[in-house]
């Protein structure tokens, strides 16, 4: 398959190449490297030992965009491109909806005006919001808490009229729970600009010595040992799910969400004992007070998942961690050169 992949240079993107490359597909990467480097790309090639096509640009440049797949002529398209920091989205909210909306319609334009019908989009477990039930299953109710939250919810409802509205059209929408992890060979990982707003990529800096400890937002919600609990999922599984989306399109009708979690949760507290196992470092943590908007649980219900694709998570909490460390510890500065980092 020709496979065009908007912000392909990010964390789940770049992990999501590599089996894409060696699955023999054709891949062009639109990317503004807005939150990410090219330098993720030169080591996808490396671990893919294969070449891939890069453009570079916006997703909201519509004559770039539209160039790009009149040329390429891509079969289908993944669609990562997009901000996704919660907090950020609260203070910048018409940032969110211009990059991440007007950049998806653009997107589905240039499809089709160029006859490509086919999409996957990563989409997020915080369109589900406050739940009314755990796990969450797809048809729990849609209410997310913040822009960024509400921005996945526009695309999906615009991804879904437009395959309504189109013969043949078909998208999957992914509904990431909580990606973690690296590539197995610590080449590729998570890269976040300044202090990451995330856990893992937090206590990966915290037992490198990056930053001092852990804040633990909230001991007191109604969970195993009072911290907040999240269903984490390897993003070497998550790469595996896109692959399987794009073979399942062609057995789906019109357009389906799906979650992509492990089913099993794990606490704040459980997650730094699994990373000091890992790593062999120590993770110092403090309490802190809740933080705002944050749910007490989240849990993927993955059996539509395993019905409509064929796919599901294999691996555990430990391999999350020990990749992370890996990645983490051969690169303490991510893929900037150590001097020109904080
Ligand atoms: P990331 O920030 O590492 O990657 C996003 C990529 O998109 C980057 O390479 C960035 O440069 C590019 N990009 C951003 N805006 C762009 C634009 N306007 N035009 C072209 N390229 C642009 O993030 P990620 O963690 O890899 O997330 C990928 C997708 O998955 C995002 O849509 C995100 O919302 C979604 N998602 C992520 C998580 C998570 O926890 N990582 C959870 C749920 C959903
Ligand atoms: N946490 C801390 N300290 C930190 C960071 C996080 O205690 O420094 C806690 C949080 O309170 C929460 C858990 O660790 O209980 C996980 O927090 P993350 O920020 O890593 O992840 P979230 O579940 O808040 O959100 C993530 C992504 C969203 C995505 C969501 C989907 O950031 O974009 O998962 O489930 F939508």
């Amino acid at each position: 398959m020709r496979v065009l992949v908007t912000g392909g240079a990010g964390y789940i993107g770049s992990h999501t190449l590599v089996p894409l490359l060696r699955a023999g597909h054709e891949v062009l990467v639109y990317d503004n490297y807005a939150t990410s480097s090219p330098e993720a790309l030169a080591r996808v090639r490396q671990l893919a030992n294969r070449d891939l096509a890069v453009v570079e640009g916006d997703i909201r440049d519509l004559a770039l965009l539209d160039r790009t797949f009149a040329s390429f002529r891509p079969d289908a398209v993944i669609h990562f491109a997009g901000l996704k920091a919660v907090g950020e989205s609260h203070s910048q909210p018409l940032e969110y909806y211009a990059q991440n909306i007007a950049g998806s319609i653009t997107l589905l334009q240039c499809m089709a005006q160029n006859g490509c019908t086919q999409i996957v989009f990563s989409s997020s477990a915080t369109v589900y919001g406050e739940p009314d039930y755990l796990p969450y299953d797809e048809h729990h109710p849609l209410r997310p808490q913040s822009p960024y939250g509400r921005s996945k919810l526009m695309i999906e409802t615009i991804i879904r009229d437009w395959t309504s509205a189109n013969a043949g059209a078909r998208a999957i929408l992914l509904r990431y729970f909580n990606p973690v992890g690296a590539h197995p060979s610590g080449r590729i990982g998570e890269d976040p600009l300044g202090t990451p707003n995330n856990l893992m990529p937090y206590i990966a800096q915290v037992a490198i010595g990056r930053r001092e400890a852990l804040l633990v937002h909230g001991d007191d919600y109604d969970t195993r040992d009072g911290t907040g609990e999240r269903d984490y999922i390897h993003v070497e599984d998550l790469a595996r799910a896109h692959l399987a989306a794009l073979d399942s399109l062609d057995r789906i009708d019109g357009c389906e969400a799906i979650n992509v979690g492990t089913g099993q949760s794990a606490t704040v507290l459980e997650m730094v004992a699994a990373f000091e196992r890992a790593s062999g470092r120590s993770v110092p943590y403090r309490i802190g007070p809740r933080r705002p908007g944050d749910v007490a649980r989240m849990c993927a219900d993955v059996a539509k998942a395993r019905a409509l694709m064929g796919w599901q998570a294999e691996l555990g909490l430990d391999a999350m961690c020990s990749a992370t460390w890996q990645w983490q510890s051969r690169n303490p500065t991510g893929y900037a050169p150590e001097v020109e980092r904080d």
